[in-house]
């Protein structure tokens, strides 16, 4: 059985969690863990699992203009901030205006800063409700992994991601998870 992990990433933080949650679905599943820009709608057609994940920008997923700001940051001379390739997009949400129906088991993950949801907004609803309408069958709630107010990546959270991950895989392969 396959799993398919999507995941967009501006500074790598949401790449280094889709590695994590990709490292625990492999107790289960054979893993492919893609960027939006390689994820052709083709690689969808033989999952039997797609978990599907981005940054939280302006209270949500990505657009055109937050990347953009997100790619001058890093520029500034001062910042040890470095963009991963591919970020200026596409992102998920232009990702997802290409795809089909898909009747496939699927979650959603975010990455966003270390404070309440109310005040950062989750980015994970949005692609969430995206699956929704495109026909998956969300098998698990959203998940959010935190970042410094300095985007790195709070400790354990990588961690914490391999073990969502497992649990992801036992829900879908309860036996062999
Ligand atoms: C333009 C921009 C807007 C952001 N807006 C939010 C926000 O509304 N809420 C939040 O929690 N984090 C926000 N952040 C922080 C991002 O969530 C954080 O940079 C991201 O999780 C890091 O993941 P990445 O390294 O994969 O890009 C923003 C970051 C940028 C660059």
């Amino acid at each position: 059985m396959r799993a398919v992990i999507v995941y967009e990433s501006m500074y790598g933080n949401t790449h280094l969690i889709a590695d994590a949650i990709g490292a625990g679905l492999g107790t289960a599943f054979d893993v492919t863990v893609l960027p939006v820009a390689a994820a052709s709608p083709d690689v969808l057609a033989d999952a039997s699992l797609v978990v599907v994940g981005g940054p939280t920008h302006a209270h949500g997923m990505s657009r055109a203009a937050t990347r953009d700001a997100a790619v001058k940051a890093a520029d500034k001379p001062a910042s040890p901030l470095r963009v991963e390739p591919g970020a200026h997009g596409p992102g998920l949400r232009e990702w997802f205006g290409s795809l089909d129906i898909y009747p496939v088991k699927a979650t959603a993950f975010d990455t966003r800063i270390h404070a309440p949801a109310t005040f950062t907004g989750r980015a994970s609803k949005g692609v969430a409700r995206l699956l929704r309408a495109h026909g998956f069958e969300l098998i698990a709630e959203p998940e959010s992994f935190l970042v410094t107010k300095q985007d790195r990546l709070e400790p354990q959270e990588t961690a914490r991601a391999r073990d969502w991950g497992v649990r992801l895989a036992a829900t879908v392969v309860p036996s062999k998870a």
